[in-house]
């Protein structure tokens, strides 16, 4: 049996109180739709329609190979899928429907769910949940031999009905041809005068079809966030997974609660995290690294054996063996070569530093190429921009650089050179040469000592 997927993400989201619609909020770093859509690719959907409304444009953007239906105005959840009905009129199969704000969903539940909606033949399949704390869900009602007979949400729900742990987690299967024109039928008479989906599945029980409900073992996976308090909590629980992902692997997190992973994050074998370490985007971690403590990662390429401390490091790459840190922040563009070092306050951004290269202490690199084995004394400085453009420093191998030098770009330093201490080199310096930019020092003798005895009278 084909199946498409209807995802609901129309929605204000107005418990969020936020001028971000609810469905691009970030679990993990991501935005929760971004979840949905790819658990939904992941159990191979022919098709992917996504129901946007509040915010659409800013959804439309933050996703990719999936189709889009405007809900001009959010009448419901029933009103949302009926929308969708159009993008579907020529797919022949079953239809599930998954909610923007229930990012937690496993790829495995969902197959459970597939399969057993195809195997019962039912006109609908639930995934339901018990939750200790059932408080805003919509309730599971069936009847006296267990079979589901409708769903109550909490709002029109009776003192009884709310004391029901069962609850809908807005994941459902539905067989195509039972559920569109059971849509039609529903009116928006209850508390919130929204058009329900969940009324749906009253309708198919009065037509004396099968609905089956799936309970997962797992209740949080069927989180829906509604309010900030239940975005932390998803936060909370996508964290843990993926950290408990990464220890499986056989990587150590010195302390799992304070360690910040991204859900595309890559890491290999004996590597430890120390605290207050965030690993974001698309970054991967090799074998047998150190990170952290305090290190935050966004897009980086990190080879094997590498350490970073206390640092900050942006869309870069870090080979083998190399140290990063502490107190260094490498922006975009910046890579590291093999058993490099970029020691304490140093800045680099769209630079290349050579293996085995030391930039040791207190430098800012930037738009340069640095050879391999070279070494650039503390203080040192690339002068990349002249108030209108940037230009480059390149600097061959083996060179030394002298503490203190200003580096004025467009520049380059020959293999093997060396600059004196406190130099501004603003010529180019061919290879093997000394290059000294500095007036000649006076000695006064005595001349500290005669000040001392002056100031003393
Ligand atoms: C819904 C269910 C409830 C279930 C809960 C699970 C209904 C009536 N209730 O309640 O039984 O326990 O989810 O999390 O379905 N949306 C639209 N268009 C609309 C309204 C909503 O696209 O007109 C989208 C929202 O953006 C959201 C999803 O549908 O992604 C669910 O809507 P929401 O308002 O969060 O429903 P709940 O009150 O949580
Ligand atoms: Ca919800």
């Amino acid at each position: 049996m084909e199946l498409a997927a209807v995802i609901l993400a129309a929605g204000e989201g107005t418990r969020m109180k936020s001028s971000l619609p609810k469905v691009l909020h970030r679990v993990c770093g991501k935005p929760m739709i971004k979840y949905v859509a790819e658990t939904a690719r992941s159990i191979g959907m022919k098709r992917v329609v996504v129901v946007v409304g509040h915010g659409a444009e800013e959804v439309i953007s933050s996703l990719s190979n999936v189709d889009f239906v405007v809900q001009e105005r959010q009448l419901g959840t029933g009103h949302a899928v009926q929308v969708a009905e159009g993008k579907l009129s020529d797919f022949e199969g079953d239809v599930l429907v998954l909610s923007g704000d229930t990012p937690l969903l496993r790829q495995q539940t969902l197959s459970c769910l597939v399969a057993l909606h195809c195997d019962s033949e039912a006109a609908a399949t639930l995934l339901t949940a018990e939750m200790v704390d059932p408080t805003g869900y919509g309730r599971v009602i069936r009847d006296d031999s267990g079979r589901v007979k409708r769903i109550v949400e909490e709002k029109d729900a009776s003192p009884k009905e709310r004391k029901i742990k069962e609850i809908n987690s807005g994941i459902y299967c539905f067989k195509k041809d039972k559920l569109f024109p059971a849509l039609k039928k529903l009116t928006p008479e209850n508390k919130q005068s929204e058009f329900y989906l969940t009324d749906v599945v009253r309708l198919l029980v009065k037509d004396g079809e099968r609905v089956f409900a799936l309970r997962t073992d797992d209740p949080s996976e069927v989180v829906g966030v509604n309010s900030r308090r239940q975005l932390a909590e998803a936060e909370r629980i996508m964290r843990d997974r993926i950290n408990s992902r990464w220890m499986e692997e056989g990587v150590t997190l010195i302390d799992p609660a304070s360690t910040f992973i991204g859900p595309d994050v890559v890491l290999d074998r004996d590597t430890i995290i120390h605290p207050f370490t965030f690993l974001e985007g698309d970054t991967s971690v090799g074998e047998g690294c150190s990170i952290g403590p305090s290190a935050h990662l966004v897009d980086v390429k990190v080879g094997d054996e590498v350490e970073i401390a206390h640092s900050v490091v942006l869309d870069s790459v870090i080979e083998d063996g190399a140290q990063v840190g502490p107190f260094c922040r490498l922006r975009p563009g910046t890579k590291v070569g093999k058993k490099a070092r970029v020691g304490t306050f140093v800045e680099t951004k769209k630079s290349i530093i050579g293996e085995e290269s030391r930039i040791p202490h207190l430098s800012y690199i930037g738009d340069a190429k640095i050879g391999r084995r070279v070494n650039i004394g503390a203080g040192t400085i690339t002068c990349n921009y002249d108030g209108f453009e940037k230009h480059e420093t390149v600097i061959g191998d083996d060179v030394f650089v002298g503490s203190d030098t200003m580096l004025v770009a467009p520049i380059r330093i020959g293999k093997g050179a060396m600059t004196g201490a406190g130099s501004a080199i603003t010529k180019d310096v061919p290879d093997g040469s000394l290059a000294i930019e500095r007036s000649e020092q006076r000695t006064i003798k005595d001349w500290a000592k005669s000040r001392r005895k002056r100031k003393k009278k």
